[in-house]
């Protein structure tokens, strides 16, 4: 459940509504004076429980759900009513992150500061006597100058302040080129240049805006061997991960991702054509990185060095992790935890097995092939798990068997899905040489634990409640699928207008939104088209706002990409036909509300009745839309029931 939606469950609309407008019970509705437009005369204004919407059907003819009426009433954008909301209705939302907070104008002097760091310690790799060799050791490691020139790479000259100088005389002040994190300060107070004769890697945000650097020594003896920006306000390193402004794209058209350990490991992978790598630089991977990820792709693949002592604790258990890795506070994913991130994202986590010695960016420059070969060739975790523990034991003996079976049954213990749960429980028999029914030895009540556990996450097993599916619900699903697509391509609206303009109907509109969110992402969309300065998916999302999550692209498959996008249309255009045809027949059945079942009367019956007209006339063309092929329809008229309206059929016969 979104935030959205969970606010919604907690909110009722009659009661929200009725705090601020008088609302009269009739039937199952209520109706008042709409407070949008100055009217004493008819109460034109529904609120609908059953959909939790509402709708002025005088002067304003508009209507939404809550988010739309606090909007409407308080003259706030998405954001804000999200916020009003989410307090009232007890529901935390994510908090901003501490970047988010700073003052936009300073936030974007310190990129500016690390912008002209970037110029500048490429200048003087490119220019200077001491800078070339650290571009002859890029060149060593077999890195291209376009490549070099991508990732913005540079030299930091030996000198305490050159950089300072530099970019005081560009005007920028001592403290904020020391709040950008460009220099380290002395106990007496003195600044001075932080980086000293180092290869230098600009890391950036997800959307390409500078965070930080890191430096590579080039003089063996220095220490240490990669030194990084402070945590500024802009560089907090749990939060980002090397290269995924440049593998966003291509993790999600390939629907993958493979985080390797370094940045050169990055550089090497991009260079050979394996665009989908990232790196956590060092650290332990955060929850936070996971979930950056996800938002492209949930097939992720850990190519981390198989001697780093993250992967090694990763085969014991999780105390001794923590003490291996001696991360203090920070969370770090042994197996189980790398578990649970995987049921909770509901991610395929595999790992692959690096051989001895090489990291990435050596295997990938040698050998392509060999680099495409490991990547196919990743594990589940947990079989991952199970063939690091037998390789090089005696699996003839009972004891190794015990110990193997002690470290791995747990984890499957802890795989959400039971058919995965069985599957690994027979590898691992077959592996040990048992019989499957001896490695069930969980006793009931661990079952029962487990089931306890898993029971958020469980899908397809277990008791779920099942809530009713009501129209409105049924209408959010198309609204958000025909949305989710909108995000990822708003291009495709151009496509999506131009074939409803050929059944004649009109092109998608806020109003063929009901949910606040949806009209707010729409919105979105719609700006995107306007503007120039950003990619129209990336505008999108840099305007998302913390609590959404962008859905992922389902994979498809190269050959047939044509036949699957067409058909991807299709499914899009007629959900969209879809939810028109739904919001008519809600519409109707509210008109006839409000004429029928009221002692009120909207509109004279010559307008109700040309108000239904028209929307029925909508109606047929969208039937019509509807079993077009096109549309993915048959092609073949089906026999279309006929409304009535207050007794007549809508071509003017009359009911029996
Ligand atoms: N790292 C770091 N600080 C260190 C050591 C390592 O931030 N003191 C991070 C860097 O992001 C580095 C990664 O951990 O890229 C992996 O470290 P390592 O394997 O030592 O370096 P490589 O990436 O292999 O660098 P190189 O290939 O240049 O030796
Ligand atoms: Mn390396």
């Amino acid at each position: 459940m979104t935030v959205v939606e969970d606010i919604k469950q907690r909110i009722d609309l009659v009661d929200f509504v009725s705090q601020t407008v008088k609302l009269k019970r009739t039937g199952k509705n209520y109706i008042g004076f709409c407070p949008f437009h100055s009217n004493t005369r008819t109460p034109a204004f529904v609120v609908f429980p059953d959909s939790q919407s509402w709708r002025c059907f005088g002067q304003c003819n508009e209507g939404g759900d809550l988010f739309g009426f606090v909007m409407k009433r308080d003259n706030l954008d998405f954001q804000e009513a999200l916020k009003q909301l989410a307090d009232k209705a007890g529901v935390t939302l994510k908090p901003q992150t501490q970047a988010d907070q700073i003052h936009d104008q300073e936030r974007n002097t310190l990129v500016d500061i690390m912008e002209a760091a970037v110029a500048f310690y490429r200048q003087q790799m490119l220019e200077t006597t001491p800078g070339k060799k650290a571009l002859d050791y890029l060149h060593k490691r077999g890195l291209t100058d376009e490549t070099i020139k991508t990732w913005g790479l540079g030299y930091a000259p030996d000198s305490w302040s050159l950089l300072l100088d530099h970019l005081l005389a560009k005007g920028y002040t001592r403290e904020l080129i020391l709040q950008a994190g460009m220099l380290s300060q002395g106990d007496d107070g003195r600044v001075y240049d932080r980086f000293r004769d180092r290869l230098m890697f600009p890391i950036r945000g997800i959307f390409g805006r500078m965070a930080g650097f890191g430096g590579r020594v080039l003089n063996p003896d220095d220490v240490p061997k990669y030194l990084n920006s402070p945590a500024t306000d802009l560089f907090d390193k749990g939060r980002l991960l090397y290269g995924l402004d440049q593998a966003r794209s291509t993790m999600r058209a390939e629907s993958q991702a493979v985080i390797v350990e370094g940045y050169m490991d990055v550089i090497g992978l991009h260079q050979a054509g394996f665009t989908n790598a990232v790196s956590p630089m060092g650290t332990a991977l955060t929850e936070a990185q996971f979930q950056l990820v996800k938002k492209m792709t949930s097939n992720i693949i850990l190519a981390l060095d198989p001697d780093a002592a993250g992967q090694k604790a990763t085969l014991r258990g999780l105390e001794t992790a923590r003490k291996a890795m001696d991360m203090g506070e920070q969370l770090s994913f042994d197996s189980r935890g790398l578990l649970k991130i995987e049921r909770f994202l509901k991610a395929d986590i595999r790992v692959t097995t690096l051989p001895d010695g090489k990291d990435p960016d050596e295997i990938v420059l040698e050998n392509p092939e060999a680099w495409r070969k490991i990547i196919k060739e990743a594990k589940p975790l947990v079989n991952h798990v199970m063939d690091s523990l037998a390789e090089g034991q005696d699996l003839a003996d009972p004891k190794v068997k015990r110990t193997i079976a002690e470290q791995v049954l747990p984890l499957i213990e802890d795989v959400g899905s039971s058919v995965e749960r069985e599957a690994y429980r027979q590898r691992l028999a077959a592996l040990l040489r048992l019989d499957s029914r001896s490695l069930q030895l969980n006793t009931a009540t661990a079952s029962h634990d487990r089931r306890k556990r898993n029971r958020v996450y469980d899908e397809g097993e277990g008791d779920q409640i099942r809530q009713p599916v009501t129209m409105a619900a049924k209408n959010r699903v198309l609204e958000e699928f025909t949305i989710k697509y909108l995000v990822l391509d708003p291009d495709s609206l151009y496509l999506i207008d131009r074939c409803l303009a050929q059944f004649e109907l009109s092109e998608l509109s806020l109003e063929d939104f009901q949910e606040g969110d949806m009209k707010h992402l729409f919105t979105l969309v719609k700006q995107s088209l306007s503007q120039s300065e950003y990619e129209r998916s990336d505008f999108v999302e840099m305007n998302l706002g913390n609590d959404f999550e962008l859905p992922e692209i389902p994979v498809v498959e190269a050959e047939s990409l044509s036949d699957v996008q067409s058909r991807l249309f299709k499914d899009r255009l007629r959900s969209i036909l879809r939810l028109r045809k739904n919001n008519i027949e809600d519409r109707l059945r509210e008109i006839h509300y409000l004429q029928n079942e009221t002692e009120e009367k909207a509109y004279s019956n010559d307008e109700a009745n040309l108000l239904y007209l028209d929307l029925i006339e909508s109606r047929r063309k969208i039937d019509q839309a509807m079993i077009s092929p096109e549309s993915g329809g048959s092609g073949k008229f089906q026999n279309i029931p006929g409304v009535y309206y207050a007794g007549r059929r809508y071509d003017g016969s009359s009911k029996k």
